[in-house]
């Protein structure tokens, strides 16, 4: 990846500071967190002070959109998770897709040794408070509305917001916490915010559309040329340069400007938007570390 055409990204510590003590203000009200991510990037959008922040509490990792993922990896991805010791779950709270699963899952796994013991002391009726935590568009809005049955406020991004603590009670006594915890992604390698500008995570602003696109498209020539190939009757190759399958995609599309000069930056926009929303298919941009990974059969 060029770093050199990436514009500064903002970051602002002052405000992760607040957000980090709002976070930790609120650990000790749960018994457990529910950490979500987006299934196209499982690296790039989890911000790695989580492990921290949470240290001692019982965990589960939803990977959510998984809808618009790549299933196959989206499976090894559960599996790399679950070998590190946090189980994982895929999802897809536009839908409500898997969500049955997570507080059984939760109750067998990460909080069993809660639940052996609540059992012993005859509390087993005591209700399981949960905090959601995730990055900014990750779902964390979604995941509340769907395990609550309504729409509920969004909740506000900006620091210094200050609201009432509430609870929301699910059916089963599940009671989570309205006030999900807003974590920044980590910037510290720029292919990081290029990846979530592709998804729409982050502005997309951080590069001009135009260059965001030619290294989508050269991404998904390498790994995913049939999909593309099939949305645009273009032919796509690894050695195909992003500047030449943008003009490829816009020819096709009729998208010129007089003169015959081809409208790219018409052309960007559709490749970012159709990949946003899945017209491209199931893509996942990154796959779980070589070491760890189990996926190999
Ligand atoms: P946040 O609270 O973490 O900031 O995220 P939020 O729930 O607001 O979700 C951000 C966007 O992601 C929303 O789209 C939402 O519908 C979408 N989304 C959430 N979960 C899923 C999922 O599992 N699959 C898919 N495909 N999309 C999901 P939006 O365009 O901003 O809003 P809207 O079109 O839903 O109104």
């Amino acid at each position: 990846m060029d770093n050199q055409d990436i514009k500064t990204i903002q970051w602002f510590p002052g405000h992760m500071a607040k957000t980090r003590r709002a976070i930790s203000a609120n650990m000790k009200l749960v018994d457990a967190v529910v950490e979500i991510i987006d299934a196209r990037t499982p690296m790039s959008s989890r911000n790695p002070e989580i492990d921290a922040l949470t240290s001692s509490k019982p965990r589960i990792i939803l990977l959510n959109k998984c809808d618009l993922a790549d299933s196959k990896l989206t499976d090894s991805w559960v599996r790399y998770f679950s070998s590190t010791g946090i189980p994982a779950l895929a999802v897809d709270c536009k839908s409500g897709k898997g969500l049955n699963s997570l507080i059984p899952v939760l109750k067998k796994t990460s909080l069993k040794p809660l639940m052996d013991k609540r059992a012993k002391n005859n509390m087993t009726g005591a209700p399981v408070r949960l905090m959601i935590l995730g990055i900014p568009n990750v779902g964390k809005s979604s995941l509340i509305n769907r395990l609550a049955g309504g729409k509920r406020a969004k909740v506000e991004d900006r620091p210094g917001v200050t609201r009432t603590k509430q609870w929301v009670k699910l059916k089963d006594g599940t009671e989570l916490l309205d006030m999900p915890g807003v974590l920044w992604p980590k910037f510290e390698d720029q292919s990081v915010a290029v990846r979530l500008a592709f998804t729409g995570a982050i502005s997309d602003d951080i590069l001009d559309i135009e260059t965001l696109s030619m290294k989508l498209l050269s991404f998904l020539a390498e790994n995913y040329p049939d999909s593309l190939g099939e949305r645009y009757k273009i032919k796509f190759a690894p050695e195909i340069s992003g500047a030449e399958l943008l003009e490829s995609v816009g020819k096709k599309r009729g998208m010129m400007l007089s003169g015959g000069v081809i409208n790219t930056e018409r052309a960007a926009i559709t490749v970012i938007d159709e990949f946003r929303s899945g017209k491209l298919g199931r893509i996942t941009l990154e796959i779980p570390p070589e070491k760890e990974n189990v996926c190999q059969e």
